[in-house]
């Protein structure tokens, strides 16, 4: 089947936020950070400002893939370009939503930019993949690929690099997606569960061909 990519329009907010919750419904980090997330308004309204925040930012591209006979959506992820990079500082991020563990969601913050700036210094890439989900009825099907590709074929045309963190589930779809782990964190404050790696969060570089051959 040959999928659409497009940009996420304003008429796709809600059920882009919705398919977001339902696809992050049990994921430990999110649930440590915002205890009973999926069920929760404030939580629902976070996700919903992030998305409209990111529509309104030239260097986020939020887009979307759909069913192309209806244009149901199958998966959304949100790139932040390379751009403010090169040109200013990255934004201050959004205070968390009204009952987040703020300690936790402040320990980690500070985590991931440390080791963000020790890996990437000042050179330009590709980041953040954001948001990344596919409706679960539409997985395995080259949704969330498409969606990657997207980042990486511009990151590839401007000879830069993508970096991103990620959970301990979507390791092997990353790394078939050739991102590489560089680096691992531990969440600080964050139960890692019965099989020790729920708090583990995965530093993962994706390097162009042109970087890759040097
Ligand atoms: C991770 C996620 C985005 C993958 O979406 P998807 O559309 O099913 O992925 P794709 O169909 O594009 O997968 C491409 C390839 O990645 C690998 N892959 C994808 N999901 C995988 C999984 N659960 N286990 C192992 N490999 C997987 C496979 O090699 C797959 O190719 P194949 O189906 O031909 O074998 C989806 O499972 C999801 O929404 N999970 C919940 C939210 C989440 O974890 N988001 C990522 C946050 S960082």
């Amino acid at each position: 089947m040959a999928l659409q990519i497009q940009a996420l329009g304003k008429e796709d907010i809600s059920e882009a936020t919705r398919l977001h919750l339902r696809a992050f419904a049990t994921d430990p980090l999110v649930n440590a950070i915002y205890p009973g997330a999926a069920e929760s308004p404030n939580w629902l309204q976070h996700i919903s400002t992030s998305i409209k925040t990111g529509q309104a930012d030239p260097s986020q591209h939020l887009m979307k893939v759909t069913l192309p006979e209806d244009g149901q959506l199958m998966g959304i992820g949100q790139w932040e370009g390379c751009s403010r990079y090169i040109s200013s500082p990255p934004s201050t991020p959004k205070p968390p939503p009204n009952g987040a563990n703020i300690a936790l969601v402040t320990a980690y913050r500070k985590q991931r930019s440390e080791k963000r700036a020790a890996i990437m210094g000042d050179r330009p890439h590709y980041s953040d993949l954001a948001l990344l989900a596919t409706e679960s009825t539409y997985r395995r099907q080259g949704v969330a690929r498409t969606l990657v590709e997207w980042g990486t074929d511009r990151a590839s045309a401007e000879g830069v690099e993508a970096y991103l963190e990620a959970g301990p589930a979507a390791l092997p779809f990353y790394f078939e997606m050739d991102f590489h782990k560089v680096d691992t964190m531990a969440v600080a404050g964050m139960d890692p569960g019965e099989d020790r790696v729920q708090n583990e969060i995965y530093c993962l570089l994706w390097r162009p061909q042109t970087i890759s051959s040097k």
